[in-house]
């Protein structure tokens, strides 16, 4: 496979591509950024993981053009959010950096799977997937991957569990409205609810911890940037190898689980070679389902006061 990342210089693009490299999850790794002299720097560093990990080339680019030819372009370009500086005011400039990357990819490269990071990451889904004009099934966001990905992690450590074993989704959107999908959460195949020693108390105390960490890790460390990278490759891999894998990535639900309005929200999504590949036939509870609903519905309002704006 060959892998583009608009924003390849930034935290997040670095992660990704570290990640990719070490698993070994493409042939070529595109890194594209304005920060012309990071990017250079980066490129030096990862390349010189090669020797030991074996041959990717790494190439780097200002333009976006350079995306021309790659299977899937990651994007999680982006501008921070300064002081004074409204929520909708960086929303704005963040559509501004998608809208442009999106023209460029329509240009030179009709065929690639679309992948959108940057935030917000559901309504820059939705903004990409209109935009492009490309199928549903291509056009990607990262969604609540990194979300279920820390919830799995923080509830094995409270637990004192292996977290590989845990499957506990995140859907709906990746912000306040997130859902936590309890009904079919489980430990080595065993529900929650069957588990002697786990209370609601206590898993409510790790969803809330999980709520709060992106905000805190910006407080922390200036962003996540690892866990990001982790979940991203997840994705990726799926893709790589046609894993079928069922993943909270964000898309256009299409009627799925009875969404119908031009939304996205990361729901329990098939996903293989082709992108989005379907959604799993899970069996929501109705309190589930109202929140999913619910979530839909701010991104899509959130949409619209993005185009009026
Ligand atoms: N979806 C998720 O789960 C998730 C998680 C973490 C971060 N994010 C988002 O990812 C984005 C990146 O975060 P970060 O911490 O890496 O930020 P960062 O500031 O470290 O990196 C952003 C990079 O984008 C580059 N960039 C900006 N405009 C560009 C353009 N027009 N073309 C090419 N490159 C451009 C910048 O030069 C910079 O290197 C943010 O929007 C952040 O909110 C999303």
């Amino acid at each position: 496979m060959r892998i583009a990342i608009i924003g390849g210089a930034g935290r997040v693009g670095v992660s990704a591509a570290f990640h990719l490299l070490t698993e070994r999850l493409c042939r070529q790794l595109v890194l594209i950024d304005i920060m012309e002299d990071l990017l250079k720097g980066e490129r030096e560093d990862l390349l010189q993981c090669t020797s030991v990990i074996g041959r990717i080339d790494v190439l780097t680019s200002a333009s976006a053009e350079a995306c021309a030819g790659c299977d899937v372009v990651i994007i999680p370009a982006g501008s921070r959010r300064k002081p004074d500086q409204s929520r909708l005011d960086l929303i704005k400039i963040n559509v501004g950096i998608i809208d442009s990357a999106i023209e460029t990819i329509k240009r030179v490269n009709r065929d690639c799977i679309i992948f959108i990071v940057s935030n917000p990451v559901d309504v820059l889904t939705l903004r990409a997937y209109i935009r492009s004009g490309f199928h549903h099934t291509r056009v990607i966001g990262l969604g609540n991957v990194v979300d279920s990905v820390r919830f799995r992690s923080y509830l094995a450590e409270h637990f004192n569990w292996e977290p590989r074993d845990v499957t506990a989704f995140l859907c709906g959107e990746h912000g306040d409205s997130m859902v936590p999908i309890w009904s079919n959460a489980s430990y080595a195949g065993i529900q929650f609810k069957n588990l002697t020693g786990v209370n609601v108390k206590q898993l409510e105390e790790v969803y809330q911890k999980t709520r709060k960490t992106g905000a805190e890790m910006i407080r922390l460390k200036g962003g996540a940037s690892w866990a990001v990278g982790v979940a991203i490759a997840e994705v990726i891999r799926a893709i790589a190898f046609d894993q079928k894998r069922i993943l909270p990535v964000s898309s256009v639900p299409m009627g799925a689980y009875g969404i119908n309005e031009m939304t996205c929200i990361s729901l329990p999504t098939i996903v293989g070679h082709s992108g989005i590949e379907g959604y799993a036939d899970m069996k929501f509870t109705k309190e589930e389902l109202d929140g999913l609903r619910q979530s839909a519905k701010i991104v899509a309002k959130t949409y619209q006061e993005v185009e009026k704006a």
